[in-house]
């Protein structure tokens, strides 16, 4: 009975220390920033992510003043397009994803690195407690992930590769859910661009 008890508290034990990833919401809209390394930029953008449907708008937020080259981009991974509008000249390329869905909320499969807590510690309403993730990913990603506790609402996110290097995105002001779904419908411009497109029959896979 003792040899029971004590292997039954190995295996709590075990499965405390190795929590099972948790569920992300499938359906939200955040602020992002999202910081490049190696190609040295960091962007604001308004975030819109289905998970489910394995689509994602990003709309660059125009900082005034500055005229660097602005976007608003579609990935829609069901149907393999990726628009890419060009807010300044509103000229809307239509092409094939060139890479795989990115889940932003807990990857599946990730292991568990451990829980901690963002802002004062034994400050009510100051803090937060944030479970970290991290996963290898098949064509030689590496993913880190933090989400809060116990909700698994997406904190942040890097992506590593040797092709892409770091890409670390974090999440402000999220919402559950999308308040409009004609956010997955592509802009105008890129419905005239596939359009011509389409009547020239070049195939939008590049
Ligand atoms: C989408 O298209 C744009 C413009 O052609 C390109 O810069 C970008 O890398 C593409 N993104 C993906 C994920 O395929
Ligand atoms: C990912 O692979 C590296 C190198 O093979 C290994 O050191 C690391 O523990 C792996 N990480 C995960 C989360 O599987």
């Amino acid at each position: 009975m003792k040899y029971l008890i004590a292997l039954c508290l190995i295996v709590v034990s075990a499965y405390a220390q190795a929590p099972k990833p948790c569920d992300s919401p499938a359906q939200w809209e955040a602020r992002e920033i999202r910081q490049d390394y190696s190609r040295k930029f960091a962007e604001y953008r308004k975030l819109s992510y289905d998970e489910t449907n394995k689509r994602v708008r990003e709309v660059e937020e125009i900082i005034i003043g500055n005229d660097k080259e602005y976007y608003d981009r579609l990935y829609l991974h069901n149907e393999n397009k990726n628009y890419s509008l060009n807010l300044k000249t509103r000229k809307c390329e239509v092409t094939a994803l060139t890479r795989p869905f990115r889940y932003r909320g807990v990857y599946p499969q990730a292991k568990f690195d451990g829980i901690f807590n963002i802002g004062a510690v034994g400050v009510s309403g100051e803090v937060v407690a944030v479970q970290a993730w991290s996963a290898n990913i098949t064509g030689g990603f590496f993913y880190t992930g933090l989400v809060t506790y116990p909700s698994c609402y997406p904190v942040q996110n890097i992506y590593f590769s040797k092709e892409y290097g770091f890409e670390h995105s974090d999440y402000f002001d999220l919402n559950i859910g999308i308040v409009d779904l004609n956010v997955f419908v592509p802009p105008q411009e890129c419905m005239q661009a596939e359009k011509k497109m389409q009547q020239k029959n070049i195939s939008p896979i590049v």
